[in-house]
């Protein structure tokens, strides 16, 4: 630790505030999981003090290892947290250590459990899904449930579409419920909700001293959930402030009131909502207080100038983070490149995807040999993410989807449950030179 230089303590690795700190002349001091080794794809860069602990979800856990280390009673400026499950955990351990944090716990409660979210909403007047608690989804019961028509079954708490299905009635309820049982679902309280149909938005911001002071809109290029359930790459382009500014009006007009409603004094979120294009409506989906996954903070650095992430820290430490965006006018988005089910083999080099036309940042994130089940089970699962801009929306669409098609051309996966002749036929086909026949027969 530098004398004299204010120190941030960060649960979970997240780069993003680990760079942030740096940006900003603080000492970051990470606790990171588990994750970081099983993965190996993050770093945490030299010189930045880390502590190992077994889950940054829990109090426990992140306690013990602060004490092991001799951190508890430092004088941090801030904890924070980019990570969802741990948002609860951060706004206890402020208050245990005695540190400034973004979001208090009562108002962090808020932000992560589904229902509860809903119900302070409806009670301030904002449309939001009906919603229903189911409180063990293993055994539904059917006496509290309501019967309804076409719903959303998901985890009360969870995140990335994970574990997320559409079901029709107490019938298809039931039915679900028996799959988790059998299948050990290890999460048991889950939300229905009323199915919303729309495009979905998103609206990532920041809030000083209860003032909306900088967000930013896009859209999905189609629902996560259908995203998910039918495999296809998630994509994101974000609006224009001045070009579609009417999208910007209606996003600030549900934004503003419900994150008054949720209480978010300080700090950054991400808010989704369903776009009804026929009535026109924004309706209300969920709001995290945290930055997007994704590469939505790539794309609101790109189109804005704006880093998310010192935003949050300052927010954190209870300094203003006065934003000054500057907006560039080119259409700025982003693409997933799909992995397909099997065990992937190759892939373009960074520099190749690079050169081609509008490509502004990359990260390849599977390594050779990763082996890809027969369907997504989240929109955190693909090959690689990339941002790309151009001048018009036309031009940043084509360039987008000519993208993903030549990365997916030339993208190498064995495929998945092939028998050994049509392995032998992929190989002839990969890899003409390299195959050869059984020879007793014949001279060759
Ligand atoms: N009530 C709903 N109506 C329609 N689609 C929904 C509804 N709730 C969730 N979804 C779909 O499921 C996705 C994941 O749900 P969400 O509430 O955003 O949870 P998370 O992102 O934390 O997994 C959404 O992005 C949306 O596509
Ligand atoms: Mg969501």
């Amino acid at each position: 630790m530098s004398q004299n230089r204010p120190s941030a303590l960060i649960i979970g690795a997240d780069p993003y505030l680990i760079r942030a700190c740096l940006r900003n002349d603080i000492d970051p001091v990470v606790v990171y999981g588990p994750g970081l080794h099983d993965w190996g794809f993050i770093e945490i860069p030299q010189g930045v003090e880390k502590v190992f602990t077994e889950d940054t979800s829990s109090v426990e856990s992140v306690l013990f290892s602060l004490h092991r280390a001799g951190l508890a009673d430092r004088a941090f400026s801030c904890i924070h947290t980019g990570d969802e499950m741990a948002l609860v955990t951060v706004a206890a351990l402020a208050k245990v250590l005695d540190i400034s944090v973004a979001v208090e716990a009562d108002v962090a409660v808020r932000f992560r459990d589904k229902w509860l979210q809903k119900q302070v909403l409806t009670e301030a007047g904002i449309e939001v899904a009906k919603s229903q608690v189911i409180e063990d989804v293993h055994h539904p019961d059917r006496s509290e449930v309501q019967e309804f028509g076409k719903a959303v079954l998901k985890p009360i708490a969870g995140a990335g579409t994970k574990n997320t299905s559409v079901v029709e009635g107490t019938a298809g309820l039931n039915a679900k419920g028996a799959e988790y049982r059998r299948s050990g679902m290890p999460q048991r309280t889950f939300v229905l909700e009323e199915f919303m149909p729309g495009d979905e938005w998103i609206v990532d911001g920041v809030v000083f001293d209860g003032v909306l002071q900088f967000f930013s809109v896009s859209t999905y290029g189609e629902p996560c959930l259908s995203t998910v359930e039918f495999s296809r790459a998630l994509q994101v382009e974000v609006f224009d402030p001045t070009a579609d500014a009417g999208a910007y009006e209606l996003a600030r007009s549900v934004a503003e009131p419900a994150l008054r409603a949720l209480g978010l004094n300080r700090g950054v979120f991400h808010m989704e909502l369903f776009h009804q294009q026929e009535s026109g409506k924004l309706v209300f989906g969920e709001c995290a207080a945290r930055t997007g996954g994704l590469l939505q903070p790539e794309l609101v650095e790109a189109k804005f100038g704006v880093d998310l992430a010192v935003a949050a820290i300052r927010c954190a430490s209870g300094v203003d983070p006065q934003i000054k965006p500057s907006v560039r006018p080119e259409t700025v988005g982003s693409t997933y490149l799909n992995n397909r089910p099997g065990v992937l083999v190759g892939y373009p080099s960074p520099a190749e995807v690079r050169a081609l036309p509008g490509v502004e940042y990359l990260r390849l994130e599977l390594p050779y040999g990763f082996q890809m089940a027969d369907a997504l089970a989240s929109t955190t699962e693909a090959v690689g993410q990339v941002v790309l801009s151009g001048a018009t929306r036309e031009e940043f669409r084509s360039r987008r989807d000519s993208l993903a098609q030549w990365f997916d051309e030339r993208l190498v996966v064995v495929p998945a449950h092939a028998t050994y002749p049509e392995l032998r036929e992929w190989q002839r086909q990969q890899w003409p030179e390299t195959v050869s026949a059984f020879g007793t027969y014949s001279d060759d």
